[in-house]
């Protein structure tokens, strides 16, 4: 039976359609509001309430603590499955037949050339740029050397960006670092796996041999599975609406990139290393960091915990806490910031402040660990995270354009000055 909602204003009801998902959550579909009470809308700020669209990606429940793609756990993907395989999940709905994976493998390796001007590109850059934003732009150059607009209705040529962004992004990703390490760019190998081949051309020496070390390979393959598509957060609603204007998947990608950067989102990882290595610089004293994170006062947060949508704890964390435990031990790594990042887990999950506000450690509190272990240097983790998170980015411009969602433009509420007459500049 359809339920409804009710709205009075003013002693004016109006009916709103309530409607309902396939994991029983419920919105209120207020599609009309505007036209039928003429004018009167909502706010939101933060959409903490607000549900952007209707999407058959990825369930998660916040409360609950469950994450699934496609239907499928996240804890049965990271054991089961590889990055590619859960790529080809989250972009085309199912996972791939053995031949359906052959192909897309070798459909990607036949993309991974990039024109040898993006070089050129790269070398305009300082040797101090931020990889994130050398890689946004990047992105977005590709679209100079890609000029026609992908045909939407047309599933090939929708394959073919797929599968081009797929295959020229992890070299972009390893070229920027390159880049930053004054090392030459590496070409990669065809031979090899599509997470192999991406730490080959980050860590081939120009006079060695790449040696696969699958310690590596497969922690680097269960991080970027548990990045690869988190519904609705500000990255993906930055690809969304971006591309709901019709800009191609480049451009709105690399919209997506730009929002990734920011701390409060994928650059949390990158600040989370930086905020250990400041304790310990600091004599390690992890109650001080506890007092300052709790004083309101003091703008310090403690980065890699909270978030907006997990309440209960993040599944990604506890998969990950375990990787980094492992990670360490099979590179026989010994990092301090590990007993540090333990200890300030330890005491905040008793601490009443982080208790009541519902504060557990996010996807980055362990992330970086096991990205620094293998040798990523901090300023290329957010890059990590954009690498891991592409295919969520690209199923999601896909379901939307294929949806034939109507261009994002939220409305507001002004608050400025009322109609005023002009000023005449010697008179202000
Ligand atoms: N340290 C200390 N206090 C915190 C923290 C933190 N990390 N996070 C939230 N709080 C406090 C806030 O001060 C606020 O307290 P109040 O109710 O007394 O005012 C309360 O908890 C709620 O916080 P909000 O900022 O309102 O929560 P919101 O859902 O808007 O923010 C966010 C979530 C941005 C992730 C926040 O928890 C944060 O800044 N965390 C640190 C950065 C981080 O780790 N980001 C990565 C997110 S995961 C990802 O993007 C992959």
């Amino acid at each position: 039976m359809s339920k409804n909602a009710t709205l009075e204003i003013d002693g004016k009801k109006y009916e709103f359609p309530v409607i309902e998902g396939t994991e029983n959550e419920v919105a209120i579909n207020i599609k009309t509001l505007r036209a039928a009470t003429d004018g009167v809308i909502t706010i939101d700020p933060g959409y903490k309430n607000t549900g952007s669209c209707e999407s058959a990606i990825t369930f998660l429940d916040g409360e609950k603590g469950v994450l699934r793609y496609r239907g499928y756990s996240i804890e049965e993907l990271a054991e089961k499955a590889d990055f590619l395989e859960v790529a080809y999940l989250l972009i085309f709905g199912e996972l791939p037949t053995t031949e359906q994976l052959a192909k897309f493998d070798s459909d990607i390796k036949n993309q991974s050339h990039v024109d040898e001007d993006v070089k050129k590109i790269l070398d305009g850059f300082p040797k101090s740029a931020h990889p994130m934003g050398v890689l946004a732009s990047l992105t977005s150059a590709l679209i100079a050397f890609n000029p026609t607009s992908v045909n939407v209705d047309s599933e090939e040529e929708m394959y073919n960006a797929i599968v081009r962004i797929m295959a020229k992004f992890p070299v972009l990703c390893a070229w920027a670092y390159r880049k930053n390490a004054g090392l030459p760019l590496d070409y990669g190998d065809d031979n090899l796996g599509y997470v192999d081949n991406f730490l080959k051309m980050m860590f081939k020496k120009p006079s060695g041999e790449y040696n696969s070390n699958k310690v590596m390979v497969n922690a680097l393959d269960k991080l970027l599975i548990l990045h690869a598509d988190h519904e609705q957060n500000c990255s993906t609603s930055t690809v969304r609406i971006v591309g709901s204007s019709h800009a191609g998947l480049f451009a709105s990608l690399s919209a997506g990139m730009s929002a990734l950067w920011g701390p409060l989102h994928g650059g949390a990882n990158q600040a989370v290393i930086e905020m250990l290595e400041a304790i310990k610089a600091d004599g390690g004293d992890t109650k001080k960091y506890m007092a300052k994170a709790k004083d309101k006062n003091d703008p310090f947060r403690l980065m890699g915990f909270g978030h907006r949508v997990y309440k209960n704890f993040d599944p990604r964390a506890k998969i990950i806490k375990v990787a980094a435990d492992e990670v360490l031990n099979d590179l026989g790594v010994e990092d301090p910031i590990l007993e540090i990042a333990k200890g300030l887990e330890k005491e905040a999950l008793s601490d009443p402040y982080f208790v009541d506000r519902k504060l557990y450690p996010n996807v980055d509190f362990y992330s970086g660990i096991i990205y620094r272990a293998m040798g990523i240097p901090v300023e290329m983790f957010t890059a990590m995270f954009a690498l891991g998170r592409l295919p969520g980015w690209v199923a999601q411009w896909k379901e939307m354009r294929l949806r034939k969602e109507p261009i994002g433009r939220p409305r507001q509420i002004y608050i400025g000055e009322n109609h005023r007459p002009f000023k005449s500049i010697d008179n202000r």
